[in-house]
């Protein structure tokens, strides 16, 4: 959501460095770009609605430049457009800007008293503004924006310029991402590591209420209290490549061509001769899975295994109704997170909600440092590496593998067979549903159905295939189409009905047979060897232990979508409307 990048040094590049930078960050979703550069000491803004390549159009970035900011914006405040994009310049600032300013109206009332004219409807601006409002009084770059960060509500993360002092580019955060990253005899800013990979693995997390003030060759980082403090210098262990397209022709068909290596790599981190890696979590007597999106999917899954397998009881929870909602804690409650990112607003909310209660908290996370994992007491990362791919696939197998894990642990059951599975991914990631795709690509509805364990899996297929093909798909329990859904099927209807659990096959059979004699075009996806009339395409996985199943039967789902969004022409990686990261409410 939102991309910002910034540059500063003597090699004179910033044009190029920060256009690169915000094409690597191109998957996070956008709707407008824009940059801000200073060429012969003159700073130039270029702003442009729709992709990168209408800014790059507009620049020659062979210009000499040592100082940039730039940004693709994804519209919270007003519509995509040039004049609301970023950056946004005010006297003396020029600023860019992810997160919402909430107190914005606030802020512009005092602003408008003060003869301020302002000529977009965004809060970033309003932002900018008030930030050369406060610098007029404190004539001092540092205790301004030290001031403004007491002052701005919601969440932000800004990379500034200043007129008065060209040597030095500024940031500021609180609660959005941002890292300030050191090369040689250049520096950067970026929301997100995959911006700065084609220059450098080094950099520095910025906590909340640091500023950085970046030099060529010096990055400066202030506390809330204005003392100059050390930060340690983080090093990107992934490589260039895992941001990086190769020989694929989307980041999605790569990252699920990944999965049998992401498994294992995570199987590896938690389980050798005994479990490693793991806390203990023997202790506890309830978990509460809070999760948003795909990764709430996951929680659902992880349900079924923990109480299924380990008899605890377990409460799945999306993340924007457990932050407002009452919550009934106990001392043996562990509050269990789930985050690719690390950084989606409403997860961390609820991290932050369990510890004000002073529950334990544990995060599932795959972004290394991301806020998430440093501020929950226990931590235990999926091994997904770099996740580009606006729907997720790897990352959300990686973390039902690690609920599985989670699982062997708590039943004290290291001795599953999962040594075959690697193998058995890798060959379910090569298969091809084209014909499938092509079947039901021309649907207005396609339903999911299962029972159990399958019923989440179903959710994930059906947000999966929604998310990039723009076709509405619903999941339900395969018992409770005949309470209502069941008027909607007519002739041809698509149907992917899933069984992979003996105990419940005969009564899914059931609930396909009731929808196939209603005209419905049933796909059916199991482990049984079962031979009938009551679907149309077979899809046979291999069976695996059950804690372990659904990594198998996940795949398939990922596959569909990826060919129907492919055949409809839609953009896989970066459907409309969508970020990968989700840092604002
Ligand atoms: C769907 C998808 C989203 C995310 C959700 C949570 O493909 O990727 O639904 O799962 O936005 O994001 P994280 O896992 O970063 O907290």
């Amino acid at each position: 959501m939102c991309g910002i990048t910034g540059y500063i040094g003597k090699n004179n590049t910033a044009l190029k460095t920060v256009i690169d930078g915000l094409e690597s960050l191109e998957y996070r979703g956008y709707d407008s770009a824009g940059i801000a550069y200073l060429h012969n000491n003159q700073l130039n803004i270029v702003k442009e609605k729709g992709k990168i390549v209408n800014l790059k159009n507009k620049l020659d970035i062979t210009t000499l430049s040592n100082m940039a900011i730039g940004h693709t914006r994804w519209a919270t405040h007003g519509k995509p457009s040039k004049t609301n994009s970023h950056p946004h310049s005010v006297n003396k600032f020029s600023i860019v800007h992810n997160g919402i300013i909430e107190n914005y109206l606030e802020l512009k009332e005092e602003l408008l008293k003060a003869n301020y004219k302002l000529k977009s409807e965004t809060d970033t601006e309003i932002a900018c503004a008030y930030i050369d409002y406060l610098y007029k009084n404190e004539k001092n770059i540092l205790k301004t924006l030290n001031k403004a960060s007491k002052i701005f509500k919601g969440s932000y993360a800004f990379a500034i310029i200043c007129l008065d002092d060209l040597n030095h580019l500024y940031a500021l955060k609180k609660t959005s991402p941002l890292i300030i990253a050191k090369g040689k005899n250049e520096n950067y800013i970026a929301s997100d590591v995959p911006a700065i990979l084609k220059y450098t693995n080094k950099y520095v997390l910025l906590d909340d209420y640091e500023i950085a003030k970046i030099g060529n060759d010096k990055i400066e980082i202030y506390d809330s209290n204005l003392k100059l403090i050390n930060k340690k210098l983080l090093k990107f262990e992934g490589s260039l490549e895992s941001s990086m397209k190769c020989e694929y022709e989307s980041f999605m068909l790569k990252e699920i061509h990944e999965e049998s290596k992401v498994f294992i790599d995570t199987i590896n981190n938690y389980l050798d001769t005994d479990f490693k890696n793991i806390p203990n979590l023997t202790k506890y007597k309830e978990f509460h899975i809070v999760a948003c999106g795909s990764a709430y999917h996951a929680g659902l899954v992880g349900k079924y295994l923990i109480e299924n397998y380990a008899n605890i009881p377990v409460n799945v929870e999306i993340a924007s109704e457990y932050r407002y909602k009452k919550i009934f804690y106990n001392k043996k409650t562990l509050v269990i997170l789930i985050s690719q990112s690390g950084e989606t607003a409403d997860t961390l909310a609820c991290l932050r909600k369990a510890k004000e209660e002073h529950i334990d908290t544990l995060s599932i996370v795959n972004v290394v440092g991301s806020s998430i994992a440093r501020e929950s007491k226990y931590i235990m990362y999926t091994k997904a590496g770099c996740e580009i791919a606006v729907a997720t696939t790897k990352a959300y197998l990686s973390q039902i593998t690690v609920l599985a894990i989670i699982t062997m642990y708590l039943t004290k059951n290291i001795n599953l067979n999962y040594k075959n599975l690697e193998k058995l991914i890798e060959k379910e990631t090569n298969k091809d549903y084209k014909e499938i795709a092509k079947k039901i690509n021309k649907s207005k509805n396609i339903f999911f159905i299962g029972r159990g364990i399958d019923y989440a899996l179903c959710m994930e297929g059906a947000l999966k295939l929604k998310e990039i093909s723009y076709i509405n798909a619903c999941a339900y329990p395969a018992g409770e189409l005949k309470h209502g859904t069941i008027s909607l099927i007519e002739k041809d209807t698509p149907i992917i009905a899933i069984s992979t659990d003996e105990k419940l096959l005969e009564k899914t059979i059931s609930n396909i047979k009731e929808v196939k004699a209603r005209g419905a075009k049933v796909i059916f996806i199991t482990n049984s060897d079962i031979k009938s009339d009551f679907y149309d395409y077979l899809i046979k996985i291999p069976k695996t232990n059950s804690l372990f199943q659904s990594i198998l039967t996940i795949i398939p789902l990922q596959i569909i979508a990826y060919e129907v969004a492919k055949s409809l022409g839609c953009d896989i990686d970066k459907p409309r409307n969508l970020a990968k990261s989700v840092t604002v409410e």
